[in-house]
């Protein structure tokens, strides 16, 4: 939630695997749009040679398009969301701030979504990682166009989890049972602990912070094998809960990485893995964006 950076956006990549042949002219490409949270300019290898960490990223800048003056409508969590998902802007779509854990509303009902527009063209719909668009009643992804839901209905500081990763200051853990133990800390959530959903049910909570991007990953690649096999073209809405501070790099960085290093290589390897499934789809089928 809290946005530290950016309100000048930097889009980074993005790769048309190759042209389709003529033959497959008609069928309709797949879409993967990959939403970083909180990343920088200087994040990506391909913008920064200093930066060492990001060689799958900087391959799909090397064999892509790089869009240098794409905008982010928004330097914060759920306007640059919404202006996403939609293409307007908070002053039009109504979401200027970002809704917190006790907000009821959400991006407004009568907005049209991209993946109500390609769910209409025969697409099968996937939003997997970061929502906060709101999570109550009809504001939950399964309402606004996706088919599937896997992910966390708003910033993953938004909750106390029990493995609370790396941030300044740090937050503690869950409270447990009794109420003495309870650590009360203004600058940490800790009264609702960090839920993660698939489609409307909560499957975890607290979240573990060190399984996530495993869970996305699985998450991701089975939504985009049961596309492929039931022969639908898929969009694929993955927002990612890095580079977004808690850090929830597993076990402790090896000696001279820093905890954001090791963090942004996990953030690279999780792509690299996505690219690796749309490659076994076969060339020039899927669009695939990577943005921040
Ligand atoms: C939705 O309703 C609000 C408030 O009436 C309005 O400002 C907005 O333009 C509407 N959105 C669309 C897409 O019509
Ligand atoms: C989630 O919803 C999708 C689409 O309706 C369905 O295929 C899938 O089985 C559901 N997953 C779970 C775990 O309910
Ligand atoms: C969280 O997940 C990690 C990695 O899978 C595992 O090693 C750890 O035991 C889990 N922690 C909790 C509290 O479940």
């Amino acid at each position: 939630m809290r946005t530290p950076f950016s309100w000048v956006m930097l889009v980074v990549v993005a790769a048309l695997m190759k042209l389709p042949a003529p033959q497959a002219a008609y069928e309709q490409p797949n879409f993967i749009v990959i939403l970083a949270d909180d990343v920088g300019w200087g994040d990506l290898g391909a913008n920064w040679a200093e930066t060492k960490e990001t060689p799958h990223l900087d391959e799909l800048a090397a064999e892509g398009t790089r869009f240098v003056d794409f905008h982010s409508a928004a330097s914060t969590c759920s306007p640059s969301r919404a202006s996403l998902l939609t293409g307007r802007l908070g002053v039009r779509n109504g979401v200027t701030h970002n809704f917190a854990v006790t907000s009821v509303g959400g991006l407004p009902l009568n907005e049209t979504t991209l993946a109500e527009v390609l769910r209409g063209a025969g697409y099968s719909t996937g939003a997997i990682g970061k929502w906060h668009l709101g999570h109550h009643g009809h504001h939950h992804p399964i309402f606004r166009g996706f088919d599937y839901y896997f992910g966390i209905p708003y910033s993953h500081d938004m909750g106390c989890t029990d493995t609370p990763g790396y941030n300044l200051p740090p937050c503690p853990p869950c409270p447990q049972h009794s109420m003495a133990t309870r650590v009360v800390r203004k600058d940490c959530y800790t009264e609702v602990a960090l839920p993660l959903l698939e489609n409307l049910t909560i499957i975890q909570q607290p979240v573990n912070l060190s399984s996530l991007t495993e869970r996305y990953v699985e998450a991701a690649t089975q939504f985009i094998q049961q596309a492929s096999n039931s022969r639908r073209p898929f969009f694929l809405y993955l927002a990612l809960a890095h580079m977004h501070v808690p850090l929830g790099v597993p076990p402790p960085p090896t000696m001279g990485r820093s905890i954001y290093g090791a963090s942004l290589s996990e953030m690279d390897a999780l792509v690299g893995r996505i690219k690796q499934v749309i490659d076994s789809l076969g060339k020039g089928k899927t669009l695939l964006w990577f943005t921040g």
